[in-house]
């Protein structure tokens, strides 16, 4: 494999072609947030929170999907990044149900987690919320599909990992959604002891019927050790 030399905030790293700055980055303890990408799953770029700054880009690239070339040189939280990033996340949370105190995800959320650090509060931008019935018909697996943020992660975790294919992307725009068969709830017997996509989800969309009751009494779930 051939050695790479690169730049990530004004030090010198080493990595090897086929790598993306995501990667490189990680392998050198450099924390850049994710939501759309797991080291398991096809990279897709999806949501953009990766994005960072390379010299010579006109624009900032995503970095979990971007391959590292020799010599490149790359900010990972430059003010245009952190700004850009922000923006990211105010625009999910500016779609997003008010109700992340009792969601059965709580501090396990990646999107709050990102918010927390970036240290996003209230939206600035108004948007129209996206409002799904709960779909609690499946016994193995609850959506909540006001709380999905489109990163296709379930899609990729049925279809590359379980090899179920359940399901897919479906409607445009502001109507897109990730949908079973024609858009009817899930109801599965494959989902009986998986839950390979709800472990995936970075938001509180997918859970388990267990959590979802508890959110339903209104306590926050409490993870410990
Ligand atoms: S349900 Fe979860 S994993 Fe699937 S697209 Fe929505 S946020 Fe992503
Ligand atoms: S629980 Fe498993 S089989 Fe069911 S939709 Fe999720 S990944 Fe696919
Ligand atoms: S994590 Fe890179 S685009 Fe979503």
């Amino acid at each position: 494999m051939k050695e790479i030399v690169i730049t990530i905030n004004g030090s010198q790293v080493h990595g090897h072609d086929g790598m993306t700055i995501l990667e490189v980055a990680q392998e050198n303890g450099i924390d850049i947030p994710t939501l759309c990408y797991s080291p398991e799953l096809t990279p897709i770029g999806a949501c953009r929170i990766c994005v960072v700054e390379v010299d010579d880009s006109r624009t900032l690239v995503g970095s979990c999907h971007t391959p590292i070339t020799q010599g490149m040189v790359i900010y990972t939280h430059s003010p245009k990044v952190l700004e850009a990033r922000k923006a990211i996340v105010e625009l999910l949370l500016a779609s997003h149900p008010d109700n992340c105190l009792v969601c059965d995800k709580a501090n396990r959320c990646e999107l709050r987690k990102i918010a927390a650090d970036l240290e996003v509060g209230l939206p600035r931008f108004r948007s129209r919320k996206r409002y799904y019935p709960i779909e609690d018909v499946s016994p193995y697996i609850v959506r909540d599909l006001s709380k999905c943020i489109l990163c296709r992660k379930c899609i990729r975790a049925c279809n590359e990992i379980k090899k179920a294919d359940v399901f897919a992307m479906a409607y445009r725009g502001f109507d897109s959604k990730v949908v079973v068969d024609l858009d009817q709830p899930l109801d599965k017997d494959v989902c009986r002891d998986c839950d390979v996509c709800i472990s995936l989800c970075p938001t509180g969309a997918l859970s388990k019927p267990s959590e979802k009751r508890e959110e339903k009494k209104g306590k926050p779930l409490v993870i410990t050790g």
